[in-house]
């Protein structure tokens, strides 16, 4: 079975504002997007990796996304879900791993836990608990919500690629923020398995500040000392590194 990550950055990252679109911003040195595609490529179980994005963006797509085996690009759609759709109808059957490119850091061993959990079920989806205490209001607090049983849903999402197609047609166009949420509409079995923190999407400049010093801190530096020996002819001077350094002729 083919397995496709097909990768949707087609949005304005319109809530962190700045002059581009958030997947193309650098984060640690490289464009968001490049971290995504990076992440689904290097995996052994994904066999390509297809990207969605929007109309007059494809030279930011292609310098991003450069020297990486991204196949052609898909153009998106006004809605998130538009751009999904657009990529479905764009790749063949097997397995899609559905990936926001706004999530740089895939851990390749929640791609393991969805391509396994995909075998008896009809989606996988990555979630982790809520951890701070949840209610409902607006200026003042009007009931607390039993955070028990509810969960974060991350990308990627993991489906067979006609289930989902299918999921789209049954929801009519009708907008949803990601696809687990038109597969349980459409009647579908969508399991659970443990997502990461590290896929956290970077949606505002405070998400932006804790991914780079995510970044920093994996950081290691190095340093190296080398010997390297040669016979020179000529008057000279020897140049090492574009400074003349003193030496006597001969032995
Ligand atoms: N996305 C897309 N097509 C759209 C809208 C969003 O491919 N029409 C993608 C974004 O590029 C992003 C992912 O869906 O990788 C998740 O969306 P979100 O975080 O909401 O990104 P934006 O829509 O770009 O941001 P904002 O909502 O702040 O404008
Ligand atoms: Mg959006």
């Amino acid at each position: 079975m083919t397995v496709t990550a097909l990768i949707v950055a087609a949005g304005k990252g319109e809530r962190l504002g700045g002059g581009v679109p958030k997947q193309y911003r650098s984060v640690g040195g490289k464009p968001v997007l490049r971290w995504a595609a990076e992440a689904m490529a290097r995996h052994p179980s994904i066999d390509q990796v297809r990207v969605v994005i929007a109309q007059g963006q494809h030279d930011l797509a292609q310098a991003a996304l450069d020297g990486l085996p991204a196949g052609e690009l898909i153009a998106g759609g006004v809605h998130r879900s538009d751009s999904v759709l657009n990529g479905l109808q764009a790749i063949g059957d097997g397995a899609v791993l559905v990936h926001d490119a706004a999530r740089p850091f895939c851990p390749p061993e929640v791609i393991d836990r969805l391509l396994a959990a995909l075998d008896g079920s009809d989606g996988a989806v990555p979630v982790l608990p809520v951890a701070d205490t949840l209610a409902t209001g607006d200026i003042t607090l009007d009931a607390a919500v039993d955070r028990k049983n509810l969960f974060r849903v991350q990308t990627p999402q993991a489906f067979h690629v006609e289930d989902l197609i299918y999921a789209y047609e049954e929801a009519g166009g009708a907008s949803s923020t990601d696809e687990s949420s038109v597969m349980l509409a459409a009647g579908l079995k969508v399991a659970t398995v443990e997502g990461d923190p590290m896929l956290d999407k970077l949606t505002t400049e405070a998400d932006w500040n804790r991914a780079e010093a995510i970044i920093a801190s994996r950081m290691v530096p190095r340093t190296g000392m080398g010997f390297d020996a040669h016979g020179f002819e000529g008057e000279g001077p020897v140049m090492l590194g574009g400074i003349a350094v003193p030496h006597s002729r001969g032995l």
